[in-house]
């Protein structure tokens, strides 16, 4: 566990709501999501993630966030906002319902102009957070190859990279995990 996350679990913060888990800086309020932001997320995709891939990334990422996030996984997300109610960061994740020990982290996004902040940390160490209370005992997700910046990010956070079945750059990839050409680098986490 890194020092920041030892910062929640060594206290013995038992939140199973990531808001309370959440500490932001002066100015940024978060709250969980609603049906209504399904939109301005769907809005600000394609540019957050640099039109990553062309239009065909851009209409994969669109179709990876369908409304029924906004309407049944939203007391695990998170949405974060600036003082003029700009949206600035969000976090979709749940708790598997087939695997009660098992979190998800389906989606997380910072608008470039934060990115390298450390929102993206605080966020998924406040659903860590919340997670862990709730009773899971690890954190997967998954992200694109291309998706370096991901990589990158997991890593830091602690996330290991499972085994696929070839490598690019070092990077261990599943061949066609969400279907055909749909390659997919897979992250897990234990919890404390
Ligand atoms: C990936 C993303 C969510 C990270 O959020 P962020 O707020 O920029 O990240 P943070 O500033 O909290 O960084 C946390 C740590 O990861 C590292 N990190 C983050 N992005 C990195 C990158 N592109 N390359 C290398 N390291 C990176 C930071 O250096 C930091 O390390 P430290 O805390 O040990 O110093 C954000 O960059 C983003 O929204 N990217 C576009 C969308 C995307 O790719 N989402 C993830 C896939 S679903």
């Amino acid at each position: 566990m890194d020092a920041a996350s030892a910062r929640w679990w060594g206290r013995g913060v038992t939140t199973t709501d990531p808001l309370d888990a959440l500490a932001l800086p002066g100015g940024l309020t978060a709250r969980h999501p609603t049906e209504a932001d399904h939109a301005r997320v769907q809005a600000v995709l394609a540019a957050w993630w640099g039109h990553m891939g062309g239009e065909h990334g851009d209409l994969q990422r669109a179709l990876l966030l369908p409304r029924l996030f906004f309407q049944h996984m939203t007391d695990t997300s998170t949405l974060v906002e600036d003082a003029d109610g700009r949206l600035v960061a969000f976090l979709v994740g749940f708790l598997s319902p087939a695997h009660p020990d098992v979190a998800y982290i389906h989606f997380v996004g910072v608008d470039p102009a934060a990115q390298g902040g450390g929102l993206g940390r605080r966020l998924y160490e406040a659903f860590l957070a919340a997670a862990a209370a709730r009773g899971a005992r690890e954190v997967r997700c998954i992200t694109g190859p291309d998706n370096r910046g991901s990589v990158a990010f997991h890593t830091r956070m602690g996330f290991a990279l499972e085994p696929g079945d070839r490598e690019e750059d070092g990077v261990p990839v599943h061949s066609d995990y969400d279907g055909p050409g749909l390659d997919r680098v897979s992250f897990v986490r234990p919890l404390p």
